[in-house]
């Protein structure tokens, strides 16, 4: 069952290779969209009380995205944060654009990584989480984010809880880097 499941997460994000199909996309509505659906784990936990879920969404022009891998990347960072916060704590994602980017920070009011933890996160199957976990969240994230042409970091979070950014570049300038 569990190499079931991780085939069927790794096949999902070879079929995300190609650009082709990629669609001028507005970030802060594709969060918007997620963080308003009902029915997921951080719905629920913030309708229950036990997190608060922020959006501080930022004045950023369209990228040229697939939509559903774009929303995979936000649902393994937003999950990785629910799940370090199992005794309640605060979720922030913000927006943020440079001339040459647009920017996607999501944090939390968890312990954060150690650098140990924060150098080996990207790698396929690294999980501090025992074997419930497959390790896959954030090396998924990270293919879909470089295939669009971006960036995703973990910034050190200075006893700050857990942070990953990501950065994708703008529509327009979305030929030229090519
Ligand atoms: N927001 C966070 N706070 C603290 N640690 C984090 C956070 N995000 C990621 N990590 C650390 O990075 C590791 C790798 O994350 P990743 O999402 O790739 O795998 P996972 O969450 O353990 O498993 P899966 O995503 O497959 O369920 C986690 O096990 C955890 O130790
Ligand atoms: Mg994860």
């Amino acid at each position: 069952m569990d190499a079931a499941d991780i085939m069927r997460r790794v096949k999902s994000f070879t079929e995300a290779t190609t650009l082709s199909d990629a669609m001028p996309l507005d970030l802060n509505q594709l969060v918007r969209d997620l963080l308003d659906a009902r029915g997921t784990p951080w719905a629920d936990l913030a309708a229950a009380g036990t997190i608060e879920v922020a959006f501080e969404p930022g004045d950023i022009s369209e990228v040229l995205a697939l939509p559903a891998p774009l929303r995979e990347v936000l649902v393994a960072l937003i999950l990785n944060s629910v799940e370090a916060l199992p005794g309640g704590g605060r979720i922030t994602l913000r927006t943020w654009a440079t001339p040459e980017a647009v920017y996607c920070a999501v944090a939390d009011s968890g312990k954060g990584l150690s650098d140990e933890v924060r150098h080996r996160a990207l790698e396929p199957f690294f999980t501090t989480k025992g074997p419930r976990h497959q390790g896959l969240g954030l090396s998924l994230a990270y293919g879909i984010v470089r295939r669009h042409r971006g960036e995703l970091e973990i910034p050190r979070g200075e006893g700050q809880g857990g942070v990953v950014t990501f950065h994708l570049p703008p529509h327009r300038h979305a030929g030229r880097r090519a």
